[in-house]
C-alpha cells in the first residue's frame, strides 16, 4: 500500500521530515528570509513545511492581492490545539490577506456523526475564538453554502475512486459522504478565488492536512484547460481539455505565435508567469475556473500534557478554552515535562526541554518574548529551573491568557450570527 497520512485518525505520529522527503513538502527555513518582519510561528520555526508559500511572500512584500483560507470540524470545544493555526490565519489578514474560515459542518456530520445542532453550537465556539483573535474576513457553514457545493460537486468530477483509496485508504465500506466531504474541502480552498478573485491563496494547516492539500492541486490542475511549458528556447500552449475556439482565442492574445493542430509556440520574450496569467484569462473567458494552485503552510504539533498528541479524546492532554482554573491548575501541574526522576539528577543533568509539554506551550504561545522563552531553555537544560517552578509559572501565565481571552470572546459575541 502507498505511503498515506490519515487525516482522521488520532494515533498517527506524523514526521515532517518524512513528508518533507516522501511528499514533497519544502521545509520553510528555504523561504523564511523573504519575510520581512517574522512572527512567532515561523521564527521559531513552528512552521516546519510548506508548498509554493513564495507567491504569497511575494504578494505580502508588493502589497498584492491573496488570500487565507483554512477550515475547522465543529466537533468539540476549541482549546488549544486549534490556536497555532487560527494565529496564523490573522497573521495572514494583518499582512493585507483576505480572510476565509471554512465551517467543515459536513465533515463533522459525514466522518465523526454530530448531529447539525450539535455542530452549529461548538461552531459558534470557534467563531467567537477567531473573532477574539482579531478575525475579519468571511465564515461559512459548509453545508449552507451552495456556491461551495457546487465547486465541491464539479471538484467530485475531477476526483475518481481509486485516487481516494490511494490518498486516504478509502475503500468499499467507506461512505460516500465522507468522500464528499474531502470534495468539500477540495472545494474550501479554492473558493476563496471563486468569489474574491484568482489570487494566490495560504491554507495554514496541521501537517496531517497535507492529503487534502495534494488532492486540491491535483484536482486544480485537472481543470486546467492549457498546458503552459516552458522549453529550452520558447514557451508552448499546449490543449488539454479545451472547447472548440478556445486556442484561437489564445492565438489571438501572443502576437507572432506559431499556432498547431493542438498547441502554440510562442515567440521568445513572454515569461512563463505573465503567459500562465493570460491563458487562465482565456480559460474563464471559456467557460473554465482558471485557479491558481493553492499555497500552503504545515505548522507542527503542539505537545500533549501528557505526552504525545493533543487529542481531545484525552482530555488531560489538552487545555480547552472553557476550563475552569482547577482544571487548568490540575492539567499543568500534572504534566509530562522534560524534567529527571529526581531533584538530584535534575540538578546535575538539568531537563530536557524539546521533550516538554510545559516548554513547548511556553514555545508555541505563552512566551512572545525570545530572550526570555531562551533563558527558560537555557536554565532548564543547566538544572537552575526546577519543574514545580516553571509549572507554576506557566499555569500564571495561561490561566491571564485565558481569563483575558474570555474576555475578548465576550466582547465580539455580537459578530457570531450563526
Ligand atoms: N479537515 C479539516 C480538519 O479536520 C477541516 C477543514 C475543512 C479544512 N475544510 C478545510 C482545513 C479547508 C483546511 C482547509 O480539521
Amino acid at each position: 500500500m502507498a505511503k498515506q497520512i490519515n487525516p482522521w485518525s488520532n494515533t498517527t505520529k506524523i514526521d515532517i521530515d518524512r513528508l518533507i522527503s516522501d511528499f514533497g513538502i519544502e521545509p520553510f527555513s528555504s523561504i523564511k528570509e523573504k519575510i520581512a518582519d517574522q512572527p512567532i510561528f515561523t521564527r521559531r520555526t513552528i512552521v516546519a513545511g510548506h508548498r509554493d508559500y513564495d507567491v504569497v511572500a511575494d504578494a505580502i512584500t508588493q502589497k498584492k492581492p491573496f488570500h487565507v483560507l483554512t477550515g475547522f470540524m465543529p466537533s468539540g470545544h476549541p482549546h488549544f490545539g486549534h490556536l497555532m493555526v487560527m494565529k496564523e490565519v490573522v497573521w495572514h489578514i494583518q499582512q493585507g490577506g483576505n480572510g476565509f474560515i471554512s465551517m467543515a459542518d459536513c465533515e463533522a456530520h459525514a466522518v465523526r456523526g454530530l448531529s447539525w445542532g450539535v455542530c452549529d453550537r461548538y461552531a459558534r465556539e470557534y467563531m467567537e475564538c477567531l473573532y477574539a483573535l482579531g478575525f475579519s474576513g468571511e465564515i461559512y457553514s459548509q453545508r449552507r453554502n451552495n456556491v461551495l457545493k457546487d465547486l465541491a460537486f464539479e471538484a467530485a468530477t475531477k476526483i475518481n475512486l481509486s485516487e481516494l483509496s490511494a490518498i486516504y485508504g478509502f475503500g468499499p465500506e467507506t461512505e460516500l459522504a465522507h468522500a464528499i466531504s474531502v470534495s468539500m474541502q477540495v472545494a474550501d480552498i479554492l473558493y476563496p478565488q471563486l468569489v474574491s478573485g484568482i489570487a494566490p491563496t495560504v491554507v495554514p494547516v496541521g501537517i496531517d492536512q497535507d492529503p487534502h492539500i495534494r488532492l486540491t492541486r491535483d484536482v486544480t490542475n485537472s481543470f486546467r484547460m492549457f498546458l503552459v511549458d516552458e522549453r529550452e528556447t520558447h514557451i508552448s500552449i499546449r490543449v488539454k481539455n479545451a472547447p472548440t475556439g478556445a486556442l484561437d482565442a489564445v492565438a489571438k492574445r501572443f502576437g507572432g505565435s506559431e499556432k498547431h493542430q493542438m498547441h502554440l509556440d510562442l515567440p521568445a520574450g513572454y515569461t512563463l508567469a505573465e503567459t500562465d496569467t493570460i491563458v487562465r484569462e482565456v480559460e474563464r473567458e471559456f467557460g473554465g475556473f482558471g485557479f491558481l494552485l493553492p499555497s500552503a503552510t504545515y505548522h507542527s504539533f503542539l505537545l500533549g500534557l501528557r505526552g504525545g498528541k493533543m487529542s481531545s479524546s484525552v482530555s488531560d492532554s489538552l487545555i480547552w478554552f472553557d476550563d475552569p482554573e482547577m482544571d487548568v491548575k490540575k492539567k499543568i501541574m500534572g504534566s509530562l515535562t522534560g524534567g529527571r526522576q529526581t531533584l538530584e539528577e535534575q540538578k546535575k543533568l538539568g531537563g530536557e526541554p524539546e521533550k516538554c509539554s510545559i516548554y513547548q506551550l511556553n514555545r508555541f504561545h505563552m512566551q512572545d518574548d525570545d530572550a526570555e522563552l531562551a533563558e527558560m531553555c537555557r536554565a532548564c537544560r543547566e538544572g537552575d529551573l526546577m519543574c514545580g517552578t516553571c509549572k507554576k509559572r506557566t499555569f500564571e501565565l495561561v490561566w491571564t491568557f485565558l481569563q483575558e481571552f474570555k474576555e475578548k470572546r465576550d466582547e465580539v459575541v455580537h459578530m457570531v450570527k450563526w
